[in-house]
């Protein structure tokens, strides 16, 4: 099998060392890539947010399938493009992407789908932000209703900071605050049906203690030993399968892999957020230990054939990621920095994330540089693996979280 994976970062660079895995991949390229990637794919400079730029290149390379990294080709109709020329693709349509192209979408799947989700209004004015902020109470939670590249958020105790924000768009969702421990669970769809995957925590914010602003995200870990034991059984019955019979009975299937942020509350699990394409970093610590070969796995997904009751086959190891990102990340990163003491090694991955080769020489070229993702036995040796690889690792100004999976895994050890 022929694959085309599109996509630049730490995440791309994980689902490519998977998709390699398969035995039934011949051959994989990626565009754009980058360096790490490079080192393991054939890799294609191409503009990919220009549709027809992925078809000529999945055209002239006889792809058999094409694998869709990031939300913005999605929301561009890379899908719907490749479909019309007759290729299969991971990945939802233009309308289907909607459902993370656009809060106040979701929240009408969810509403019509009856997924457990945070009541929520969705406001075109101010009289309405007003109400909407003063029947919740604080602390607030303002969403933008597009694509914000993770800034379209703010969760305060401060009604005049959630006004501010409010009033920046011209549409917005504001719900009910929800109390609880964060996870994604991800989804893998062929339209009709769904495969749970296991889920992962993420540590969105900048610093130890869950200090400091929002990211991209700065680490992960797998699995969740804390989570209900149930948990991807009820994600899959409550929230996954719901969603998914509610698209394709709006004719807009969603094919692809569909990403639940979910907060679990006192309660019960409910639904923060849906992306519609695998999360970064949660693919770099699920994917080294997925054992289902990939490639087949999402090929099965792009062209409706999902088995029935299919189930994933996942090792029994721990993995934890850890992200490398430059000074002054996330508000102002500085790039151009040279990385040293990158190693391979059989319990730990360096994925790349941000960075470039100048003059043959590996340099930081983003907010979130590397993905360090350790292996092991239980969440403490991986957290050691992870840590170790990191500590040989050199950029002027770099930061990165010293606390990923450290509750968790002592957590695990009292058990
Ligand atoms: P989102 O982009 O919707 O995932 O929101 C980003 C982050 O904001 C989430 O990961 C949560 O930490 C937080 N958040 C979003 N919605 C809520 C909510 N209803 N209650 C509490 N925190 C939330
Ligand atoms: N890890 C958060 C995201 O991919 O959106």
């Amino acid at each position: 099998m022929k694959v085309l994976l599109i996509g630049s970062g730490g995440r791309e660079h994980a689902l490519a060392a998977a998709l390699n895995r398969d035995p039934e991949l011949e051959e994989l390229h990626v565009a754009p890539g980058n360096p790490g990637i490079a080192a393991i794919a054939l890799c294609h400079s191409i503009d990919t947010t220009n549709n027809s730029e992925i078809i000529s290149l999945a055209q002239k390379l006889r792809s058999d399938l094409v694998v869709i990294g990031p939300e913005a080709p999605l929301v561009n109709g890379v899908a719907d493009a490749l479909a019309k020329a007759g290729i299969a693709c991971f990945g939802p349509s233009q309308a289907a992407a909607q459902l993370e192209g656009s809060k106040d979408f979701a929240k009408k799947v969810m509403s019509d789908a009856g997924v457990p989700t945070a009541r929520s209004f969705t406001c075109t004015n101010l009289d309405e932000i007003e109400k909407a902020l003063d029947a919740f109470g604080a602390p607030y939670v303002v969403k933008h209703d597009g694509l914000a590249a993770g800034k379209g958020v703010v969760v305060t105790e401060d009604r005049t900071t959630a006004l501010d924000h409010a009033v920046q768009s011209p549409r917005v969702v504001i719900e009910e605050f929800l109390d609880g421990p964060e996870v994604s669970l991800f989804g893998i769809s062929d339209g009709t049906r769904v495969i749970g995957m296991q889920p992962a925590q993420d540590f969105k914010r900048a610093f130890d203690g869950d200090r400091g602003p929002n990211t991209g995200g700065m680490g992960a870990y797998s699995p969740v030993h804390w989570a209900p034991t149930d948990i991807v059984q009820e994600t899959v019955d409550q929230v996954l399968n719901p969603t998914i019979k509610e698209m394709a009975a709006r004719g807009t299937p969603f094919v692809g892999l569909l990403y639940a942020g979910l907060a679990l509350t006192m309660k019960g699990t409910r639904v923060i957020e849906f992306n519609a394409r695998f999360g970064d970093p949660e693919t770099e610590v699920l994917l080294p230990r997925l054992k289902t070969p990939l490639a087949q796995l999402l090929l099965r997904a792009a062209t409706g054939k999902l088995i029935d009751g299919e189930e994933l086959e996942w090792s029994d190891d721990s993995a934890v990621t850890v992200v490398l990102a430059s000074e002054g990340y996330p508000a102002a990163p500085k790039i151009g920095e040279p990385i040293m003491g990158i190693h391979e090694s059989s319990d730990s991955a360096v994925f790349h994330a941000g960075t470039t080769l100048k003059d043959g020489i590996l340099h930081s070229s983003g907010g979130r540089v590397l993905a360090v993702t350790g292996i092991g036995s239980d969440l403490a040796d991986a957290r050691a693996k992870a840590y170790e690889a990191l500590s040989h690792i050199s950029l002027f100004g770099s930061h990165f979280r010293s606390d990923i999976a450290l509750n968790a895994s002592v957590a695990e050890k009292g058990n």
